[in-house]
């Protein structure tokens, strides 16, 4: 039995299914990359993966199993926000055994000089969720991303002339914020970016003693209030999907 101080509930990883996640026998791989829409899963499994069968339909949050240059790899949808990318990510360590997990998503861009389709990749998440809170710790965690997936990632971007913004990005709880200000104060922390879910990401595996990192295409500038449309999205993230792949 649990209790308050053991931490979160853990199960034994091998499971045959939980709550969100019923893979009916098809294996999960150690790496996983995460982008939030099930529907970019399913285009990533059919465009770059050999042999990819699905593994979770459970409230369409789509995943797939496959192998990239022989190696095996799964790619699922998060959802969007902390509360929806904390609760597979957890499922998908505890349960499932997952060892490397790679967010790949979209940001708003918080600098200047950062441009639409630059690549960011997130050292750490700073963030206004409670979502550490659970862990019970006397001062303020810093969610980092895994430094070995970092620097694989950086050393991709490198090699294939990719611009990357390497930093701290912020995970908000608010996409519309009242605040119409708030923004500015993260600028001048000097955070890169906004998006919406990498701290929840990398607390659960900070909890797990496992690796994860964030990879973003700029998809929004929010300084000059440029953006890019869904279709120029779908192609513009191509990049990031090189360096992603490169974790395998
Ligand atoms: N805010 C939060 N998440 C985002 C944004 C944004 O402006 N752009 C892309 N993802």
């Amino acid at each position: 039995m649990s209790t308050p101080t053991d931490g979160p509930p853990v199960r034994p990883a091998g499971r045959s299914s939980t709550p969100h996640i019923d893979p009916k026998g098809v294996e999960i791989a150690e790496t996983i990359l995460l982008p939030g829409d099930p529907l970019r899963a399913k285009f990533i499994a059919e465009t770059f993966l050999d042999d990819a069968r699905c593994f979770n339909e459970v409230r369409n949050m789509l995943g797939f199993t496959g192998t990239y240059r022989g190696r095996p790899v799964s790619v699922m949808g998060t959802g969007m926000g902390i509360p929806s990318i904390s609760l597979y990510t957890h499922e998908l360590i505890h349960d499932f055994g997952v060892k490397n997990l790679v967010r790949i998503g979209s940001c708003g861009a918080l600098q200047e000089g950062m441009e639409l389709y630059d690549i960011v990749i997130a050292q750490g998440a700073s963030t206004d969720s409670a979502y550490v809170r659970q862990f019970d710790l006397p001062g303020t965690f810093a969610p980092l991303s895994s430094y070995r997936l970092l620097e694989k990632a950086k050393r991709a971007a490198d090699q294939r002339g990719l611009r990357a913004h390497v930093g701290n990005v912020l995970s908000s709880d608010i996409f519309y914020n009242a605040d119409s200000e708030v923004n500015d104060r993260w600028r001048r922390m000097g955070v890169l970016a906004v998006e919406m879910e990498s701290a929840g990401l990398f607390v659960n595996a900070a909890a797990a003693g496992v690796d994860a990192l964030a990879i973003f295409t700029v998809s929004d500038q929010l300084i000059t209030h440029a953006a890019t449309t869904p279709e120029e999205r779908q192609s513009a993230f191509t990049g990031m999907m090189e360096i992603a792949l490169e974790l395998v």
